[in-house]
């Protein structure tokens, strides 16, 4: 397949939104079960630093679907001139309060805050981003845990799609400690025979198109032609660029040059509407898991 090659092939449209609108249905119902059992309603904090435009509608969404499926949601914005330690003082506060069950610092940080120190000051059992060293420490040795959000959202939807995917090679492209590094992690622990391609990586074209299950996490958008995929793969689209156009308006595209990905991959997540609901269905998840293993029961297995 060149890119000039156009075929009447067509990948079948992986739906992240409705995918995403049945998990919304399952968490309301355990949230009411939960009230139920504990007399406890999960809630979330999420926090902005500065007033970076996409994040702040980001922190808007997900504030919005907490409330949605009937958790408490807790917004803190912070001005772009907050210092790391009235940050941290803010965590702990928010660690010791107990009706916040879930903390969500939004990525990335004003330069000056160190971001590691603040991912790391969240307690394990309220970081429902699943970014801390705990929580990633046990992604990597197999153990119950949180589990970052838009990785777990990527092999939920391949689940449904594939089912078993013991022996598929997934190449991932982006190494970030937010999808990239997870996501391997995840899809190791699927079964998949896994490699991991980034801004180093050689000849990515030839690496990409072994992959059974290819999915890319980098914000660069059109990086990956048609010719990068091979015939029936199973392409997952993590990127979300914001462009401009003519009008005026803004338009969200994907990683992938999806017009020509369309006529090769067997199954393609389009952007938007892919792994973007997801992402904050899955948030709700793990605030739910958090306000769980905060009333005694044992960690989930993935
Ligand atoms: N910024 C973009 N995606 C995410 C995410 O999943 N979690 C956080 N904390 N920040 C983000």
């Amino acid at each position: 397949m060149t890119h000039s090659s156009p075929s009447s092939h067509k990948a079948s449209l992986i739906d992240g939104k409705a995918y995403a609108a049945s998990l919304y249905t399952r968490i309301r119902e355990d949230i009411i079960s939960f009230h139920e059992q504990y007399g406890i309603t999960p809630g979330l904090a999420v926090v902005l630093v500065g007033n970076d435009p996409a994040s702040e509608i980001y922190v808007r969404n997900k504030a919005l679907q907490t409330h949605h499926v009937g958790m408490r949601s807790f917004m803190h914005m912070l001005p772009e001139t907050t210092s790391e330690s009235e940050l941290l003082t803010l965590i702990k506060q928010l660690n010791a309060d107990p009706a916040v069950h879930g903390i969500l610092v939004q990525l990335p940080l004003p330069s000056g805050i160190e971001a590691h120190r603040v991912i790391n000051t969240i307690l394990p059992q309220k970081d429902v981003d699943g970014l801390g060293e705990v929580n990633i420490g046990r992604l990597a040795s197999n153990r119950p845990g949180i589990i970052p959000c838009t990785p777990l959202g990527c092999v939920l939807l391949l689940r449904d799609q594939l089912g078993d995917m013991k022996g598929q090679h997934a190449v991932v492209i982006g190494c970030s400690h937010l999808v990239g590094k997870p996501l391997a992690l995840l899809l190791l622990a699927e079964g998949c025979t896994v490699s991991i391609a980034h801004i180093h990586t050689r000849d990515i074209k030839v690496l990409t198109q072994q992959a059974d299950i290819l999915i890319t996490a980098t914000g660069c958008h059109g990086l990956v032609r048609g010719d990068w995929i091979k015939p029936g793969a199973t392409v997952i689209d993590v990127g979300i660029t914001r462009l401009q156009t003519e009008e005026g308006k803004s338009r969200i595209v994907g990683d992938v040059f999806f017009d020509e990905a369309v006529h090769v991959a067997g199954r393609i997540t389009p952007v938007p509407g892919g792994i973007g609901p997801m992402t904050i269905a899955c948030l709700l998840e793990n605030t739910l898991t958090a306000a769980r293993i905060q009333v005694g029961k044992s960690l989930p297995c993935v």
